[in-house]
């Protein structure tokens, strides 16, 4: 099973839309996938799938409480997405407690989250999963610090303007700083690219990420209202004939992915 996480340093720059299309297309292409909405600060999930009642959430898998005595397993947690049967997805608490539980800094309790972690991972691996994608909230929280710990690839999300790009080269310096590469591929994807811009800057940015951090950039993708529009109406699944564009550009970007992860 491969881990990829969907993360920015910013918020708003797509990590929730691309995270989810790019599983949409892993499960049509016949890959078991599970989601989990890891961005515990400010989830989406329940207003995204809207009718699915999950009986426990990602939370509750490091709640000493509720889950007295490992009583709760990981296998509890997935339930379908009801788009796509190989597409499975974990819900976090819709209300968030701030300032406890995993929003908490206290860094023992993610010392022991990030153990549960690994173990889950293990677990979810077991139950077939091919391929597991975390959506986690922006910046330098201590939960997404875990996600970005357990992953075998990271995406990158950032709107390539000027504290987009110095903001995701300080995020990443940062983590390599404080981590090192662990061996994880980190990628970078430029959404909400404004129309009109010259090949030259995007060129550029790539090449600044290369060169500085030796990051590659698998995915291009300018702002296109009708994304945004499809969200408007509570729609965030672009997986029908009016996005054919947006969805031919994910499957080209998961061609990157799984072309740059099947790589030594
Ligand atoms: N390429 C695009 N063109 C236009 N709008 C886009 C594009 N990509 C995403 N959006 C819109 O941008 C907004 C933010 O997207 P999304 O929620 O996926 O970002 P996010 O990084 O998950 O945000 P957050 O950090 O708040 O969780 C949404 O309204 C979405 O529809
Ligand atoms: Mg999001």
């Amino acid at each position: 099973m491969k881990v990829i996480v969907f993360h920015s340093y910013k918020g708003g720059t797509g990590k929730t839309t691309l995270a989810l299309n790019t599983a949409i297309n892993l499960a049509h292409r016949g890959f078991k996938t599970l989601v989990i909405d890891a961005d515990l600060n400010a989830p989406t999930f329940d207003s995204i799938f809207p009718g699915i009642e999950p009986k426990f959430r990602f939370n509750d898998l490091f709640e000493e409480q509720k889950n007295a005595q490992n009583a709760l397993k990981p296998e509890d947690l997935p339930t379908n997405s009801g788009i796509d049967p190989k597409l499975d997805i974990i819900f976090a608490d819709p209300k968030p407690k701030f300032g406890q539980g995993l929003l908490s800094m206290d860094k023992n309790l993610h010392t022991k989250a990030l153990k549960k972690l690994i173990q889950s991972k293990k677990e979810f691996e077991k139950l077939g999963y091919q391929y597991l994608i975390m959506d986690t909230s922006p910046s330098m929280t201590l939960a997404s610090v875990n996600a970005i710990i357990i992953a075998d690839a990271t995406v990158m999300v950032l709107r390539p303007n000027q504290y987009g790009i110095s903001g995701t080269t300080f995020l990443l310096k940062e983590l390599y700083s404080m981590l090192g590469t662990l061996k994880r591929k980190d990628f970078m994807i430029f959404n909400q690219v404004v129309v009109g811009t010259p090949k030259k800057f995007i060129a550029n940015w790539e090449k600044h990420f290369k060169k500085t951090l030796n990051v590659k950039t698998i995915g291009i993708i300018l702002c296109d209202c009708g994304i945004a529009l499809n969200l408007l109406h509570g729609n965030l699944i672009f997986d029908d004939a009016a996005n054919v564009k947006f969805t031919q550009t994910m499957s080209d970007i998961v061609d990157n992915l799984l072309k740059e992860l099947s790589k030594k």
